[in-house]
């Protein structure tokens, strides 16, 4: 087992993936068409005699040998899945039966990263896999959560009809190095902000909670769950401790020894409330919980933004 295709392999966790299986040995193909992800992102492993990289889009059909696929192509932030929410739909739903035929003709195994999105605006707390969320359709966010949605019935469906070997993760917030400069996540936002002396924006009162979970841990319980025999989920991925963004934009501020402030903008549409995992099956099926402390994380993550925009460290002694 050791040909892998990774879809989305440029982006900000399909590059990680790369990384990680290129540095255990296997042949890894990725693939992507560039929408949301980067070049740079996987350019150092371009020489690799084990890493192959396809410009391809997934809404077109593919065929590769490989035992593996990780399908993660879609964009995840809402700048740019907002700007072609049609191309969104595509490559949730067409993207995701092209990956689905692909891995019933080579028999291979396929894990589809889906997202916490899926249950919307939750209206319970923590959110486990047996909660069947509360989506609004036909919202500015609904090409990317009923896309998701959509993608999860279809892999059930392979399933169920073609015995398709399948698994699907429910990726809650993950933050780290190489997520992209502008795309309006809130952790890339506040760093990029604190880094260039801008003021922090927050959406709403800040009271909103969300969850992070630092991007080696996400890559490990991806990995976990595709080994794991005899249990395709959903399982929720992602950090269950629980802060508020005012709290994370104050870390942040701190962190980075910035003199930047904050300040405040309405809350976009559709946007949740809380957001936490209940990642007790994780934990029982693929003994898995995030390692990593929320500064720990964000230590790694500003180091690579003060790279990435050439300032200087100003953190505090
Ligand atoms: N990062 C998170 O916090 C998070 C949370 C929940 C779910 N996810 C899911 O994980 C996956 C990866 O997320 P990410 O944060 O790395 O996002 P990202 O936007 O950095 O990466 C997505 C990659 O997919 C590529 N892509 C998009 N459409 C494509 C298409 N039609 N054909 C080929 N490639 C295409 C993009 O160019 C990009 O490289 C996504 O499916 C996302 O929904 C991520």
């Amino acid at each position: 087992m050791n040909r892998i295709l990774i879809t989305g392999g440029a982006g900000f966790l399909g590059s990680h993936l790369c990384e990680y299986f290129v540095g255990r040995g296997s042949d890894v193909i990725c693939v992507d068409n560039f929408f949301s992800g980067s070049k740079d992102n996987i350019r150092h492993l371009l020489s690799h005699p084990h890493f192959e990289l396809m410009r391809h889009d997934i809404i077109h059909p593919l065929f590769v040998e490989v035992d593996q696929i990780y399908h993660l192509a879609c964009p995840a932030s809402p700048i740019y899945y907002q700007t072609n929410p049609i191309k969104t739909v595509k490559t949730n739903v067409m993207g995701t039966i092209n990956m689905l035929g692909l891995a019933k003709r080579i028999k291979a195994r396929i894990l589809l990263a889906s997202t916490s999105e899926v249950y919307g605006d939750a209206q319970v707390h923590p959110q486990s896999e047996s909660y069947w969320g509360y989506v609004n359709p036909i919202g500015p966010r609904s090409c990317y959560d009923e896309g998701k949605r959509v993608a999860e019935t279809l892999m059930m469906d392979y399933h169920r009809q073609n015995n398709i070997d399948i698994k699907i993760v429910r990726i809650f917030n993950t933050y780290g190095p190489r997520m992209a400069v502008s795309d309006g996540r809130v952790v890339s936002n506040f760093i990029v902000q604190a880094l260039k002396s801008e003021p922090l924006t927050l959406y709403g009162d800040g009271t909103q909670t969300r969850s992070f979970c630092y991007v080696s841990d996400l890559i490990s319980g991806l990995v976990k769950m595709m080994e794991t025999e005899d249990f395709i989920g959903p399982v929720n991925l992602g950090n269950p401790d629980e802060f508020s963004i005012i709290e994370l934009a104050k870390k942040i501020i701190s962190l980075t020894g910035s003199s930047s402030g904050i300040t405040h903008e309405s809350l976009p549409q559709d946007d949740p409330v809380r957001r936490c995992p209940d990642i007790s099956l994780a934990k029982e099926k693929l003994d898995w919980h995030p390692q990593t402390a929320l500064e720990d994380g964000l230590h790694e993550t500003i180091s690579y933004f003060q790279e990435v925009l050439g300032v200087s460290s100003r953190e505090k002694p």
